[in-house]
């Protein structure tokens, strides 16, 4: 059996990943989830780990066809936070017992590289104890290389999808799926820990894109990988899309959990919106974290990258509270550490 096989040699080959997906059914993965679950529980036992999210700009000079927020969307409400907004998140955070500040946002000009160094160094020297993820999209080595020596530790870049067809199906002609793939080595190479990953039911997606998704994961062996469905938003060229299935996304987590046992996976708020119990049922395929949000209540809406984005009215506390219980209620515990990545 193919699982069987996958749990021996922690990877397969493409035909054989795509063979997996396409064949999938109930029972199978009802065996591959108990599979993820006893990897997950060898490494992280019951703890879920917490990033609180940052979403500081829904500028973007990008125009990704799936995303809410893409340049060409003028229904967007821009905004951007200030150092002093982002810093007084992350007090509210800290106090919460987050220990990871995850930076989020649109490819937005406005942060150079200099308002980018001066915001991690102060967030480094107040909070020592945390790590710094940063999300905000391409960039060169060299900014990379100075965000990290301002005291940035992590980065998530998710490379979307692997095969350069499906991905210049997702974007306009500027952006390729190489490039954003390079970006990801050379954060690798400058000594962040590194997240990648990709939307599940993106259009034109195939198993056999699947199969390449999981080959690059495999090859670039990052310390966390964030999936989620496609949603469709109503202001993009996708809006008549059909949304990724919970289905689906649980099954690749799964897979992924049994690809790489180490890994951080991420249930998303992604998950969490196709289904009411998408977070809880993600932690129970295998994932080992949950990200809520920790921007401004008054913002939160505007940083819409899909239709019907859960938790956009609640402030952090309440995120927090709730999801402290979802996890209690199914044997999970929400931990305060910083929840480093075991996969070296
Ligand atoms: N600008 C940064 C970047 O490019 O990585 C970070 C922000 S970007 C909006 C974060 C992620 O949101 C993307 O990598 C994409 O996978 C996801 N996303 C965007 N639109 C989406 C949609 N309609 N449904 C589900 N996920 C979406
Ligand atoms: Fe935000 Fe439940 S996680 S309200």
């Amino acid at each position: 059996m193919l699982i069987n096989k996958l749990k021996e040699e922690r990877t397969l080959s493409k035909a054989e990943w795509t063979a997996l997906i396409a064949g999938r059914n109930e029972e199978l993965s009802a065996y591959l989830f108990q599979l993820a679950r006893e990897e997950r529980h060898r490494y992280y036992g019951h703890d879920v780990y917490v990033r609180g999210l940052i979403e500081f700009t829904n500028y973007c000079k990008n125009d990704c066809f799936y995303c809410g927020i893409r340049k060409s969307n003028r229904n967007a409400n821009r905004y951007r936070l200030s150092e002093e907004e982002i810093l007084s998140c992350c007090e509210a955070g800290y106090h919460l017992g987050f220990r990871t500040f995850v930076l989020q946002g649109g490819e937005d000009g406005f942060f150079t590289d200099e308002k980018l160094v001066h915001l991690i160094s102060a967030i480094r020297s107040k909070y020592p104890d945390c790590a710094i993820t940063l999300s905000i999209g391409e960039r060169s080595y060299g900014s990379y290389k100075a965000f990290f020596d301002a005291g940035a530790d992590r980065y998530l870049l998710r490379h979307e999808t692997a095969n350069a067809c499906h991905y210049a199906r997702l974007h306009p002609g500027n952006l390729r799926a190489k490039d954003r793939q390079k970006c990801l080595w050379d954060l690798k190479e400058i000594g962040y820990q590194v997240g990648t990953g990709f939307m599940v039911g993106s259009p034109y997606q195939t198993a056999e894109n699947l199969a390449e998704d999981l080959l690059f994961i495999k090859e670039l062996n990052p310390h966390m990988i964030g999936i989620g469905p496609f949603i469709p938003h109503h202001d993009t060229p996708f809006a008549e899309e059909k949304a990724g299935t919970l289905e689906l996304t649980l099954f690749l987590l799964g897979l992924l959990r049994l690809m790489i046992p180490k890994v951080l996976l991420p249930a998303t708020t992604a998950l969490g919106t196709i289904d009411p119990k998408g977070r809880e049922l993600g932690i129970l395929a295998g994932a080992n974290v949950v990200m809520p949000n920790l921007s401004p209540v008054g913002v939160r809406k505007d940083y819409s990258l899909y239709d019907n984005k859960i938790c956009t009215g609640e402030e952090a506390a309440e995120c927090r509270l709730c999801l402290e219980q979802r996890m209690q209620a199914i044997g999970y515990t929400i931990v305060t550490s910083r929840g480093d990545s075991l996969n070296e």
